[in-house]
């Protein structure tokens, strides 16, 4: 295949793969369980899902699914200034919300907690809107690289500090449609 080709290569023979972290049944199993777990946690109550384009497309699709409950769903889009691969901590709203997050019961959809600078501004952000609730759902933490520890309700998977793609996550937009977790190794702008 040669290098800038658009044809599909297969990521078990991409050179910029490594290993899998999440296979696509251990995402399956735990987006399940999460959603019997907050179906039970929010049960009466009306929950609004917020994710943060794109990263948490496919989480949010999935999770949304597995909650037994009536939830609604918007989407908000930020860009953090840094390379491709670090976040910097600044954080600008592209896309806003479209509802009003006062009186609700608001559950944060994330991707990944790498370093939760992200997380962090969003959590004050939103939190200034007066919702009746705010908790986190974060499908991975990468584990021990945080300087303070996050504040999430729930956690997917707790993984090693490499960088990942796969499931919503990519490098460059590239990636995102692959149905596990794998390690990025390829590239030039990486940690
Ligand atoms: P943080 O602010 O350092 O916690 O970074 C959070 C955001 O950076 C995530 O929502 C992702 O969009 C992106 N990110 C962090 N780590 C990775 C990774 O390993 N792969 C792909 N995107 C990542
Ligand atoms: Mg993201």
């Amino acid at each position: 295949m040669p290098l800038g080709s658009t044809r599909h290569v297969h990521p078990d023979e991409d050179p910029s793969l490594g290993a899998v972290v999440v296979t696509d049944e251990q995402l399956r199993a735990r987006i399940a369980e999460l959603g019997v777990e907050i179906s039970a946690d929010y049960a009466g109550r009306e929950l609004l899902l917020v994710a943060v384009l794109k990263g948490a497309v496919m989480f949010m699709a999935d999770l949304s699914r597995s909650i037994d409950l009536s939830v609604e769903m918007d989407f908000m889009a930020v860009s953090s200034y840094g390379s491709a691969t670090k976040t910097s901590g600044v954080v600008r709203i592209v896309k806003d919300l479209d509802v009003d997050l006062a009186g609700r019961d608001v559950l944060i959809v994330e991707d990944v907690v790498d370093s939760g600078l992200t997380l962090n501004y969003l959590r004050k952000n939103l939190a200034g809107r007066n919702p009746a609730s705010l908790e986190v759902c974060a499908l991975f933490l990468k584990e021990g690289i945080q300087q303070v520890e996050p504040d999430l309700r729930y956690v997917g998977f707790r993984i090693p500090d490499q960088f990942v793609v796969g499931y919503g996550l990519d490098v460059a937009e590239r990636y995102r449609t692959l149905p596990d977790l794998r390690v990025y190794v390829g590239g030039s702008d990486r940690k």
